[in-house]
């Protein structure tokens, strides 16, 4: 078991694990704890063919604090320009001694290929509409630290889900979790195999919210958006966009997420972003524990592995 592909690869114990792991390793970087030495001699290799904020960064930071070695390759700049591929990319990478590589590509499945062609362990960091398996990991994290529990919690997840990476892991590791998880989009932005994942579909946003514990948005992913229907920006935003009005349909304890890039004033208005029930720069901070943790378990050595 080396590699981390996809969020159902997981069973509960690995899952519960790496959140427990990552609890664990949230305070190295305070004052008292700067680093671990754990992995130092090990190379990380942050491999991104799309563009990426807080996956590339958190896993940059995250590997340091565990000692690693760190590479950052970003597709722009790079051979890939003059027609490499990325199996002969790898190979490069490989030979320069990488013991991880995190990739981001714009194809599904391009982690999977990855693991058939170097030696050392893969980590997906989001490929095409496929998996995002650390953000479902990190999120799966902030809603056990701020409700307490995952077992039976009710998870909504609105917006773009034909196009969204996060939306196919989150449901997939919350059910492993037993959370129930609800799919909440216009009929053209779910996607036609959504019927067999483990989730409920509804397309009534304000009939679902009052029934939820935890809310979480999803950007509409206008750069894939090439064969779907889309309403308009303004349609869309009046019947799936989260404003203080629907805000106030949730219970009092409910908390609403998004993995980001956020769209302001389309899928979720500032005010309902910025408030303190909304996890956003938490889910942030949460991701590097999380990001140590899978690190620390695939390269550090450490039993039980997770993932395949
Ligand atoms: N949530 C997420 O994957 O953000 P980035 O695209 O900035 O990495």
């Amino acid at each position: 078991m080396r590699h981390l592909l996809s969020a159902g690869d997981l069973t509960r114990d690995e899952a519960v694990l790496v959140l427990d792991t990552a609890r664990e390793l949230a305070q190295v970087g305070d004052r008292s704890v700067k680093k671990l030495p754990t992995l130092r001699g090990r190379t990380v290799v942050n491999l991104f063919y799309e563009d990426s904020t807080r996956t590339r960064t958190s896993f940059e930071l995250a590997a340091k604090r565990l000692s690693a070695d760190v590479i950052n390759f970003s597709a722009k700049g790079s051979s890939v320009s003059k027609g490499e591929s990325l199996k002969d990319t790898a190979l490069t990478l490989q030979a320069m001694g990488a013991d991880g590589v995190v990739i981001r590509h714009s194809a599904s499945g391009a982690a999977h290929r990855l693991a058939n062609w170097v030696d050392g362990s893969v980590l997906n960091a989001g490929d095409g509409t496929h998996e995002h398996p650390t953000q479902a990991l990190l999120d799966a994290y902030t809603m056990r630290e701020r409700m307490g529990r995952l077992d039976g919690l009710r998870v909504a997840v609105v917006g773009d889900v034909r196009h969204s990476r996060v939306a196919r892991s989150n449901v997939l590791l919350l059910n492993t979790l037993g959370a129930q998880v609800t799919l909440v989009a216009p009929p053209t932005l779910v996607p036609v195999t959504a019927g067999s994942w483990p989730c409920e579909v509804a397309y009534d946003l304000d009939a679902v919210l009052p029934k939820t514990d935890v809310v979480m948005m999803l950007r509409v992913q206008a750069e894939r958006m090439k064969d779907a229907y889309f309403p308009t920006a303004r349609e869309y935003s009046r019947r799936y966009g989260l404003d203080k009005e629907r805000f106030a349909l949730l219970g009092d304890d409910a908390i609403v997420m998004h993995p980001g890039p956020m769209v302001r004033g389309m899928e979720i208005s500032a005010e309902v972003a910025d408030s303190p029930r909304a996890t956003v720069t938490e889910q942030v901070a949460n991701g590097v524990s999380v990001r140590m943790a899978v690190l620390y378990l695939l390269l550090g050595g450490s039993e039980p592995a997770i993932g395949n």
